[in-house]
C-alpha cells in the first residue's frame, strides 16, 4: 500500500483545494491530510484564517480524498509525521517548489501545479471588510505597525496625519503610505480606525476627536494622567459604540495567558512577591516613563490585585523629567515592588515568587515571549515560550478583528478599571515628583 501525505491550512475551501486532494490521493492508496492547528498559525503570525479548524476538517472531510486527517500542531511536524506513519510520498502545491526538498531523505517528494486563478487570500480579499487606519504622530517612526497589522485579514495603514509637516512628510517616505492630509479632521473622515501616537498632553485631544466621528481608536499608552478624563474617554466611546483600546499589546499574546494562568489558578501558591524593573532608551519618546510604568502596573494589578494597603512612591527627576521612579505597593500578604528607568538603566527583568514556585523572565519581558518557572526542590526549570517575530502589535490588531467581527466590545484582556486604576497610580506619581 503507497502512503501519501500532503498538507494545508484549507482554510475557505476552495477549487484549488479539492484539486490538489484529488491529485495527491491519486498517487497513491492511503491518503493524510495534514490541517494546520489553530494555535501553530498563530504561532507562525498567520493571522489571516478565517474558518476554525473544526470547519476546516469538515471541509476536507467531505472531499471524500483523505483517509485520515490530522492536526499540524509544531514546526518540524511534517519530519515526525513522515516516520509515524511511514509515508512513501510527500505531496504539495508548486507554490512551495524546493522549500520542501529537505524532505527527500524520508520519502519521495511530489510537487504538483497549483489551480490558476484561485487561492484563500484572494478569497478573503474579495470577501471580508476593509479597515483603514490612519495615524496621528508627532515622530517619524512606526515601530513595525505597518507591516504588522497588514498581516491581519482587512486591516491596513493607510492614512497618516501629523502637525509637522516635515515629519509628516519624511514618515510617508520611509513607510511608503498611501494618503497624507492637511487637516487632522479630514484624517479621520478617510480612516475607520485611529491609531494616536504622540505626546501624552495631546492624546486626550487626538483621542476625543476621533471617538466623537465615531471612529474606533487605539492610542499608546497611557492616554492621560487624569483618571476622570479617562473615564470620560471610556463614556464617549460607549455612546459612539466604538471601540477603545489601549496600546499594551503583551496581554494579546498567549504566554501572557500562561503567566495569569500559573499565578491566579494557585499554580505557584500563595503570592508573596511581584517584583519587576524596566527601562528602555528612545531619546525619541517623550514621556516614555510614563508608557513603561503602565506596563509594570498591569501585570501588577492582574496578579496582585487592586487592595493594596499602602503605596510608597520614590520618584527622581531630571529636570521637568521623571528619570527613574520605585514604587512599592504594601499588600495583607504580600508585597510589589515597580523600579522603572528612563533616562537611568535598570536590568530589565520580571520576578513572582510564590509559595510553590518563582516565575521569571528576563530582558524584554513585556513582549511576553517566554518566562521560567522554577520550583523549590527541584533543578528543573520549566520554559513557557512561543516564537512569534516582530513587536506583537498583529496580536493587538487581530483582537480588533475577532471584536469587529462578533459586533461585541470585550474588554476581558484589560478591564477599564485596570486602566482607571493604573492612572491614578501615575497621578499619585505625579503629585509625589512636584
Ligand atoms: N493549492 C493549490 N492551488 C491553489 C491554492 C492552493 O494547489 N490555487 C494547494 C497549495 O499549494 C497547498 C494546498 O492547496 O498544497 C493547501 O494550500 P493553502 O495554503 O491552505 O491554500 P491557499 O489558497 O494557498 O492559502 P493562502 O492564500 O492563505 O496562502
Amino acid at each position: 500500500m503507497k502512503k501519501i501525505i500532503t498538507y494545508g491550512t484549507f482554510d475557505l475551501f476552495h477549487k484549488g483545494h479539492y484539486n490538489i486532494l484529488k491529485r495527491a490521493k491519486e498517487h497513491g492508496d492511503y491518503l493524510i491530510v495534514g490541517v494546520t492547528g489553530e494555535n501553530y498559525d498563530i504561532g507562525r503570525g498567520k493571522l489571516n484564517v478565517y474558518d476554525s479548524l473544526a470547519t476546516r476538517i469538515e471541509n476536507v472531510q467531505k472531499t471524500g480524498f483523505a483517509d485520515e486527517i490530522i492536526v499540524e500542531e509544531y514546526l518540524g511536524q511534517k519530519i515526525s509525521d513522515i516516520i509515524k506513519y511511514d509515508i512513501d510520498t510527500f505531496v504539495i502545491g508548486d507554490d512551495w517548489k524546493g522549500k520542501f526538498d529537505h524532505l527527500s531523505r524520508y520519502c519521495d517528494m511530489v510537487y504538483l501545479e497549483r489551480t490558476k486563478g484561485i487561492s484563500s487570500t484572494k478569497i478573503r480579499n474579495e470577501t471580508f471588510n476593509q479597515y483603514d487606519i490612519g495615524i496621528i504622530f508627532d515622530y517619524p517612526y512606526d515601530n513595525d505597525l505597518i507591516k504588522e497589522a497588514k498581516m491581519v485579514n482587512g486591516f491596513e495603514v493607510k492614512n497618516i496625519f501629523c502637525e509637522d509637516e516635515k515629519i509628516l512628510d519624511a514618515f510617508k517616505v520611509k513607510y511608503d503610505v498611501e494618503n497624507t492630509f492637511d487637516t487632522y479632521d479630514s484624517m479621520i473622515e478617510a480612516s475607520d480606525i485611529i491609531f494616536v501616537r504622540c505626546a501624552i498632553k495631546d492624546r486626550v485631544k487626538y483621542i476625543r476627536q476621533a471617538l466623537t466621528a465615531g471612529k474606533h481608536v487605539i492610542y499608546d499608552s497611557p492616554a492621560t494622567f487624569n483618571s476622570d478624563e479617562l473615564k470620560e474617554l471610556f463614556a464617549l466611546a460607549k455612546e459612539n459604540n466604538v471601540i477603545l483600546m489601549e496600546n499594551i499589546k503583551m496581554v494579546h499574546i498567549y504566554v501572557f495567558d500562561q503567566l495569569l494562568w500559573m499565578t491566579q489558578a494557585g499554580l505557584i501558591g500563595d503570592i508573596l512577591s511581584f517584583n519587576c524593573s524596566i527601562s528602555k532608551n528612545d531619546s525619541n519618546r517623550s514621556n516614555l516613563f510614563y508608557e513603561l510604568s503602565t506596563s509594570s502596573l498591569l501585570p501588577m494589578l492582574k496578579i496582585m490585585g487592586f487592595d493594596y494597603e499602602k503605596a510608597d512612591i520614590q520618584v527622581n527627576k531630571d529636570g521637568e523629567e521623571i528619570e527613574f521612579a520605585s514604587m512599592n505597593f504594601v499588600y495583607a500578604k504580600g508585597r510589589a515592588i515597580i523600579n522603572v528607568g528612563d533616562k537611568i538603566r535598570v536590568d530589565n527583568q520580571l520576578e513572582i515568587i510564590g509559595t510553590k514556585g518563582t516565575i521569571r523572565m528576563k530582558a524584554d519581558w513585556w513582549r511576553c515571549k517566554s518566562f521560567e518557572l522554577h520550583t523549590p526542590g527541584s533543578n528543573d526549570v520549566q520554559l513557557f515560550n512561543t516564537n512569534f517575530e516582530g513587536n506583537g502589535f498583529k496580536y493587538l490588531i487581530k483582537a480588533m478583528s475577532t471584536m469587529l467581527d462578533n459586533k461585541r466590545i470585550t474588554k476581558k484582556s484589560i478591564t477599564e478599571e485596570e486602566l482607571i486604576k493604573i492612572t491614578e497610580i501615575l497621578e499619585h506619581v505625579n503629585e509625589t515628583s512636584m
